[in-house]
């Protein structure tokens, strides 16, 4: 029989074994691309000292392959919980110095328990993913823990936050737990995400492709828009992470946590609003300017920057409460709504209501983008998202028109008619059913085609049209707009209309789930 001694110092070893994961030389070769192990990442993440490790000594179940003969303890995941600037949360971590990272039975089994205990506890999911998917030699059983992980992720949805990193290859199932969370990081050059890898591509389409072509950070960020933020390396992805859950709260109880703010520390650096609109309302400007004369010194943090540019989303704070933003970009596209801005968008305002936050949305939108490529690729269910998204929001609702409001894309842009609490406009605002040029040409035809000068004529009906409709002023007699307000007015306006809204009560309809157009 062993002696207290002796157990003692077989859990030690046991423990040392573990921290090995699959050993130096595994390490190094991580190391040496650039990336960090499993456990330096968690190590950077949480608080010092927080981390509590569970199923440290867990191992793989098959003897398939001779895999008995290779057993590492923990099966190629870290887990456990920890605090995040003194807030808890769920981490796993897995290590690709480990079959490569893939994924068995217990390997998904860990993950199964953190996302359930995280769940119970009320605290956000973070996942670190460094994986080449499903672990080959356990077949379906793998295939098994993958969809355990996906049931997970979706019944988690819109319960606690859940982000997650991919900060290696992930191929096959290893993208669609983060595809089903809420925010997906990216490090740019290390990590890749793609259903099937270059090889299948070209055996099935002949295409030649790069992985990073195929499915690098860039390839997401900028084209399918599958993940939300991008980070040179591993330790900027944890802080981009850390940065992220600082405006959210832990679940869907809770409110997003306030900071300290000072009002009359942060003026002098803020643009001023009065400038920043051009005298000709067709020139483009800046909005995320606007964003900066309205918000919190640096507490801009954009998200999916490089995707559907013509809509700018992102979280802030004003006077030190957290706010989720949408805003047209009439610097790109001058601001129009399409397909992916309309998805991107509307994301973002589920996110938002699922979890407490309030929206501001600024709106300088000419309409929605005309075209075949558009109609036939279903901008009408894509436009429905965001009129959907934000009509069932039930946060507090803020809009500022800064300048065009025209058509469709007026009533979606969180108009006062879908729910929306307050809204302001500029006084260079034109809400009107649509543009001058337009406009005039259908409704004075007749008088522009027999006038002797239909040129002139046709100008002299713009320059009406404009005096008459472009403008905030029958929107505001009407109360679709609460207040035409001076830019400079529009940070204290919100700061209150925050405050106003702090306590807003409002449910949807008893319903089992709507049915948002997919
Ligand atoms: C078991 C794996 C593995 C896997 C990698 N390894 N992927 N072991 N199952 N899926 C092991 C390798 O054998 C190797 O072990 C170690 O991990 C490192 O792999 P390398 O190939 O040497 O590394 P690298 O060159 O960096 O390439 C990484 C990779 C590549 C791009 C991820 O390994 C790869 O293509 N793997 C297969 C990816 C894939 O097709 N997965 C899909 C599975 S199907 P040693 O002992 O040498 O260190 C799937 C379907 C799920 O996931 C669907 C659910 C919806």
């Amino acid at each position: 029989m062993k002696t207290k001694k002796e157990k003692e110092a077989y859990l030690a070893l046991q423990n040392q074994m573990a921290l090995l994961g699959g050993g130096k030389n595994r390490i190094a070769a991580q190391h040496a691309k650039g990336k960090l192990t499993a456990r330096e990442r968690i190590h950077l993440l949480l608080d010092q000292g927080s981390f509590q490790e569970i199923d440290k000594l867990v191992t793989h179940r098959s003897k398939d392959f001779d895999l008995d003969q290779q057993i590492i303890l923990g099966d190629g995941v870290i887990t456990g919980f920890g605090k995040v600037v003194g807030r808890l949360v769920f981490v796993f971590s897995q290590d690709f110095t480990v079959f490569g990272g893939s994924l068995s039975e217990t390997h998904a089994e860990k993950i199964v328990k953190i996302i359930d205990m995280a769940m119970k506890n009320g605290a956000p999911i973070i996942g670190l993913n460094d994986s080449g998917g499903a672990r080959i030699q356990e077949g379906v059983v793998s295939l098994g823990g993958y969809a355990d992980i996906f049931y997970r992720n979706t019944r988690a949805s819109g319960v606690v936050p859940q982000l997650s990193a991919v900060m290696g290859p992930c191929a096959g199932g290893a993208v669609y737990s983060p595809a089903l969370t809420d925010f997906v990081f990216m490090v740019d050059q290390t990590s890749y995400m793609f259903v099937t890898g270059p090889n299948v591509v070209k055996t099935v389409t002949q295409e030649e492709v790069s992985s990073e072509a195929l499915g690098g950070a860039h390839t997401h960020a900028s084209k399918s828009g599958v993940t939300h933020f991008t980070s040179h390396n591993d330790a900027a992805c944890i802080m981009d992470i850390k940065r992220v859950l600082s405006y959210i709260p832990s679940n869907c109880e809770d409110q997003p946590p306030m900071v300290s703010y000072e009002p009359l520390s942060d003026n002098e650096w803020r643009p001023l609003l009065d400038n920043i609109l051009p005298d000709n309302p067709s020139q483009p400007y800046e909005m995320r300017e606007v964003i900066m004369g309205i918000i919190d010194e640096e507490s801009w943090q954009e998200v999916q920057p490089e995707f559907a540019e013509n809509i700018l989303i992102g979280f802030s704070r004003i006077a030190g409460r957290s706010i989720g933003i949408v805003a047209n970009q009439p610097m790109s596209f001058a601001g129009v709504l399409d397909i992916n801005a309309s998805k991107k968008a509307a994301r973002f305002v589920r996110f938002c209501d699922a979890f407490n936050i309030p929206l501001l949305v600024l709106v300088d939108v000419p309409g929605f983008l005309p075209g075949t490529d558009q109609e036939w690729n279903g901008i009408i269910s894509n436009g429905a998202k965001l009129l959907y998204a934000f009509s069932e929001a039930t946060v507090p609702r803020v809009t500022v028109i800064t300048r065009k409001a025209y058509g469709g894309a007026y009533d979606v842009m969180n108009s006062k008619h879908i729910g929306a609490d307050l809204n302001f406009a500029w006084p260079m605002a034109e809400i009107a059913v649509m543009g001058a040029k337009g406009a005039s040409e259908i409704i004075f035809k007749k008088e522009i085609r027999e006038a002797k000068n239909p040129q002139e004529k046709h100008q002299e009906k713009v320059d009406e049209y404009i005096d008459k409709f472009a403008n905030p002023y029958h929107a505001a007699a009407r109360g679709y707009v609460d207040e035409v307000i001076f830019p400079r007015e529009t940070r204290d306006r919100l700061i209150k209309a925050y405050e106003v809204l702090e306590n807003k009560v409002d449910s949807l309809p008893r319903k089992k789930h709507g049915n948002i157009p997919l």
